[in-house]
């Protein structure tokens, strides 16, 4: 409306990562990494409100926690990379569109710093509400540049889907889709932080030797194999789920190994951490068991544990 309030909404897709090798570390201090994202029908909603005619360009973030973690407080405004997002958009206007006041309001759903790239997404939601109300002013290159800078997995929720991520989550190459994939997630309300997790793989590497990083190339290809030729061997697809990052999340939360052990007990062809950790996915043998196998991993928890986690069952595949 032109002159008026615009409010634009987006649903921001959450992540696992159904292969994740870890290398060398870089002198930039990131990790070298080949990985297999995976988009997933877990949403935060975002909605950015733009409110013309102020007199400099001004940035407010509100959010409201997830469900897994009701009394959490989230950063707000440029603490919140939504809003830093919106920030360095604005940058690349450079002076090209009047100023206005920039509310963004994330109603989270997808845990928080659980390793299903919640944040990352929500960013990228912002900078993709914006190109739209902007009339596409960023080429897709800036975009992306802009995408990556807030963060090495903000790129990919630009697009979503089945994508390879290499040198540190950024550089990116679409798969084919192919059928979604049955998983049960676990869902713990307590967060691990990213950098604690590479740093103990870095102390886990030092100490008894690293995975095996010059293979990793290959255990992908049969990975996407697997996926592509044949998505009804889900057994094979099981074989190919790795994360290099699962000891050090186990090693930092014991919960996790709890978790992985339950999904595998309740029937899970394969299970793995997602990305850092400490959210776990386990694929299912077919979608019709999906829901029992959810249950039957919620009953397997130890005591204690349970009220720490959900389970959800999902096909995989979101945009
Ligand atoms: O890029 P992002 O801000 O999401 O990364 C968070 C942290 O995770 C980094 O500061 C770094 O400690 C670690 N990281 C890494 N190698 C990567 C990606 C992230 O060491 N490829």
């Amino acid at each position: 409306m032109a002159g008026g309030v615009t409010v634009l909404r987006e649903q921001a897709a959450a992540k696992v990562n159904l292969f994740l090798a870890v290398g060398p570390r870089r002198p930039d201090g990131y990790h070298e990494l080949l990985t297999l994202y995976e988009t997933v029908p877990l949403y935060d909603d975002v909605r950015v409100t733009i409110r013309p005619g102020a007199s400099r360009w001004t940035y407010r973030v509100r959010a409201t926690p997830p469900p897994s973690s009701p009394r959490l407080r989230l950063p707000v405004d440029l603490r919140n990379l939504a809003g830093r997002a919106a920030e360095r958009f604005v940058a690349e206007l450079e002076g090209t569109a009047t100023p206005a006041g920039i509310e963004v309001f994330i109603a989270k759903r997808i845990p928080v710093a659980a390793g299903l790239g919640g944040g990352s997404s929500d960013a990228a939601a912002v900078l993709r509400a914006l190109q739209a109300h902007f009339h596409d002013p960023l080429t897709a290159n800036a975009l992306s540049r802009a995408a990556s800078e807030l963060g090495s997995d903000v790129p990919l929720f630009l697009g979503g889907g089945r994508t390879i991520g290499r040198s540190r989550g950024e550089d990116l190459e679409p798969v084919a889709p192919g059928p979604g994939l049955p998983l049960v997630l676990g869902l713990p309300s307590f967060p691990l932080r990213t950098p604690d997790v590479y740093r103990r793989f870095d102390e886990l590497r030092s100490a008894s030797g690293g995975p095996d990083w010059p293979g990793a190339e290959q255990a992908l290809g049969n990975l996407l194999r697997a996926l592509s030729d044949s998505p009804e061997q889900l057994a094979d697809i099981a074989a190919g789920l790795r994360n290099d990052l699962e000891p050090a999340a186990i090693s930092l939360r014991p919960e996790v190994g709890e978790l992985l052990l339950a999904l595998r007990g309740a029937g899970c062809l394969g299970v793995i951490v997602s990305g850092s950790g400490p959210a776990v996915l386990g694929l299912a043998p077919s979608r019709d068991e999906a829901p029992t196998v959810r249950e039957r991993a919620r009953s397997l928890v130890p005591h204690g544990l349970r009220r720490k986690v959900s389970f959800i069952s999902l096909v995989s595949g979101a945009r």
